[in-house]
């Protein structure tokens, strides 16, 4: 697989062991979900490093004058859930972004056909300009879903090199769809998997993440 775009696999244990958490089939929905809360948080972590608007100033100590590095308040920024499984990572990437506006999108696919259809949209018209986006989908399997979300975020004005993705499993063949149309993206994923099974499901995956999440197996 020759990829233009760069995808990050975090060599982290935590982002590990919720993985496996999460893949086991095993796992009550309470306990899925609390791993998602996690690897939200972590991929959120590693995603948000050479990201965020940070500026070098000073700070005044108690005792002198010390170099400081912060994060610039006033830069845009925005955190685009997909709906269902979406919503399983938000809270753990509110944790550490919690100045980013939430936009959500809520797609969904027909189980037969594997086409994707939008049922919810509450994007802005317009992205201010250098907004930095961060999308949260848990699954990237087919591409179908993440590539219509990009196109939908692209329209309103989002720069490409400044979206980030996270994701827990993605597949090669989502990852090569993106790279061929959105080359400038960078994804943070706890794991590229196998592939998909004759239904779009990623393989050995963990199954439905948003049945698994809202208990609805
Ligand atoms: N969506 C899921 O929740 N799981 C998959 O494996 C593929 C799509």
């Amino acid at each position: 697989m020759t990829l233009q775009l760069r995808v990050y696999v975090p060599d982290h244990p935590l982002v590990k062991h919720w993985l496996a958490v999460a893949r086991d089939r095993d796992t009550p929905s309470v306990l899925f979900k609390s791993a998602m809360v996690e690897l939200g948080r972590w991929l959120t972590y590693e995603a948000s490093r050479y990201w965020l608007p940070a500026q070098e100033t000073t700070v005044q100590t108690p005792l002198a004058e010390a170099p400081a590095t912060v994060i610039d308040p006033t830069a845009p920024m925005a955190l685009v859930p997909v709906l269902r499984a979406g919503l399983s990572l938000l809270e753990g990437a509110q944790t550490l972004l919690p100045l980013a506006a939430t936009y959500h999108l809520g797609l969904v696919r027909n189980e037969e056909t594997l086409e994707v259809s939008c049922y919810l949209n509450k994007l802005p018209p317009q992205f201010a300009p250098q907004t930095r986006i961060l999308i949260l989908e848990p699954m990237l399997a087919t591409g179908a879903s993440i590539l219509m979300t990009l196109n939908e975020l692209t329209q309103r004005g989002a720069d490409p090199a400044l979206i980030r993705i996270i994701s827990v499993v993605a597949s090669p063949v989502a990852l090569q769809k993106l790279s061929e149309q959105y080359p400038q993206l960078n994804i943070y994923t706890a794991m590229i998997d196998e592939g998909l099974n004759d239904r779009g499901y990623i393989v050995p995956g963990l199954g439905d993440a948003g049945d698994r999440a809202f208990g609805t197996l």
